[in-house]
């Protein structure tokens, strides 16, 4: 390989993608989302009127560039398809080789569930970033836009970490490449800490390791 890879796995709405980026540009390492792949499929397989749960090998297969760049990927609705499309091997199988060419020429920061397990097991350097889902629901309603002083506010998180908890529920409990904590990835609670922190924490790690 060209460079280093940095894998960065944990659970929805824990701050991979803020902390990947950052580490990215800190690093001069090209970034992936992989959770996009997984939800341009989703979105798919969505407006072919199909259900996620039904094969969705053929989106898989021929994902373009202008599927990853739709706005529309950050909806809820398509958070729950791409984890009914990222349950199936077929899938998984037909995405493993872009991702491993992403990071082939010079090394990459990649976040999402099974980088440090399953797309890249030697990768330099493996980080699970985690919090409790009552915090990672409150972040996502903010980070959507939500208003915590609004009167309904208190139900919409709360309806947001029920939603949190059942798709982790399902990518923890799946067959294939379930998400779980690789042997030598370092953990990192990020309830108590700042983006600032948590970016402390993993460059303090990878520079041990890098
Ligand atoms: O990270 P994000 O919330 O965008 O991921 C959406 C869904 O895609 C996850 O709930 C998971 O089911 C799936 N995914 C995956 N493997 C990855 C990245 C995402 O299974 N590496």
């Amino acid at each position: 390989r060209g460079g280093p890879v940095i894998a960065v796995d944990g659970p929805a709405a824990a701050g991979k993608g803020t902390l990947a980026k950052r580490l990215a540009q800190a690093l001069s390492l090209p970034y992936l989302d992989t959770g996009l792949l997984y939800r341009a499929v989703g979105r798919l397989a969505l407006d072919a009127g199909q259900d996620p749960a039904a094969p969705a090998e053929a989106f898989a297969q021929k994902l373009s560039p202008e599927d990853l760049a739709r706005t529309d990927l950050r909806a809820p609705e398509v958070a729950q398809a791409a984890s009914k499309v990222a349950a199936q091997p077929a899938v998984r199988q037909a995405l493993v080789e872009t991702q491993r060419r992403f990071a082939g020429e010079c090394g990459a920061v990649l976040d999402g569930r099974d980088i440090g397990t399953v797309i890249f097991p030697d990768a330099d350097v493996k980080l699970f970033i985690t919090a409790s889902p009552a915090t990672r629901a409150l972040r996502r309603f903010l980070q959507l836009g939500g208003d915590q002083s609004a009167p309904n506010a208190q139900a919409q998180v709360a309806e947001m970490e029920e939603a949190l908890k059942v798709r982790d529920a399902a990518d923890s409990g799946r067959k294939t490449a379930p998400l779980q904590v690789a042997a030598d990835a370092q953990v990192i609670e990020t309830d108590t800490l700042s983006a600032e922190d948590v970016l402390a924490q993993a460059l303090a790690f990878a520079r041990r390791r890098l």
